[in-house]
């Protein structure tokens, strides 16, 4: 694997296929022994997830369920500052084992917004799996149950994730270098 050129900005090669697999392959056995003989409800979030989602769906032998939804975040005018909105949840999270599937938790705002309002939908139990987790970069308190890999807080792309939009094809994960 070589460098690539996104826009403008160059990334060198991260992580690997098979690196990548191995561990959702993991996940999925966590949450396969975790959650047997249940039904839980995955509830991935768009973009970015959507590959991870798919990867890690296909590797459960459990009764399970999936929907995805797109959360939006946006300052408003008021000081309350960010609101997230969320887009499509078309399905009762009420008495479910719900699974949130992320690609990557960065500074955890994103989620950290929206698990109040899911959880006044009254979950039998809510657990979050990321892909990618930033510990450095955390700044609203969160915990995570399902994690594939700690990285540093560089920029990533690839497997989901893009730069403005571009990248979420490639199959392996790059890091923003140093020149940019
Ligand atoms: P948070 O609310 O700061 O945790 O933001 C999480 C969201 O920001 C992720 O779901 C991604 O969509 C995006 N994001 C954070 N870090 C990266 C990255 O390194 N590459 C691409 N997208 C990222
Ligand atoms: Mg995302």
């Amino acid at each position: 694997m070589s460098s690539v050129l996104v826009k403008d900005k160059f990334f060198r090669p991260y992580l690997t296929v098979s690196e990548i697999s191995i561990q959702v392959e993991r996940i999925a056995d966590e949450i396969n022994a975790d959650f047997k003989g249940m039904q839980p409800l995955f509830l991935g979030i768009l973009n970015g997830s959507f590959i991870f989602a798919a990867d890690l769906f296909r590797q459960l032998t459990i009764d399970a369920e999936i929907c995805f939804i797109k959360l939006v975040s946006y300052k408003g005018t008021q000081s309350t500052g960010h609101v997230v909105t969320s887009i499509g949840l078309d399905q009762s999270v009420k008495g479910r084992h719900v699974i949130i599937v992320e690609d990557i938790v960065d500074t955890g705002k994103t989620l950290s917004e929206f698990l109040p309002q899911l959880l006044d939908q009254q979950p039998a139990s809510l657990k979050i799996a990321t892909l990618l987790h930033k510990p450095d970069a955390l700044v609203h308190p969160l915990h995570i149950d399902y994690i594939g890999f700690t990285v540093p807080n560089k920029f990533l792309v690839g497997y989901g994730l893009d730069y403005d939009g571009k990248g979420r094809n490639f199959k392996e994960i790059y890091q923003l270098t140093e020149e940019g």
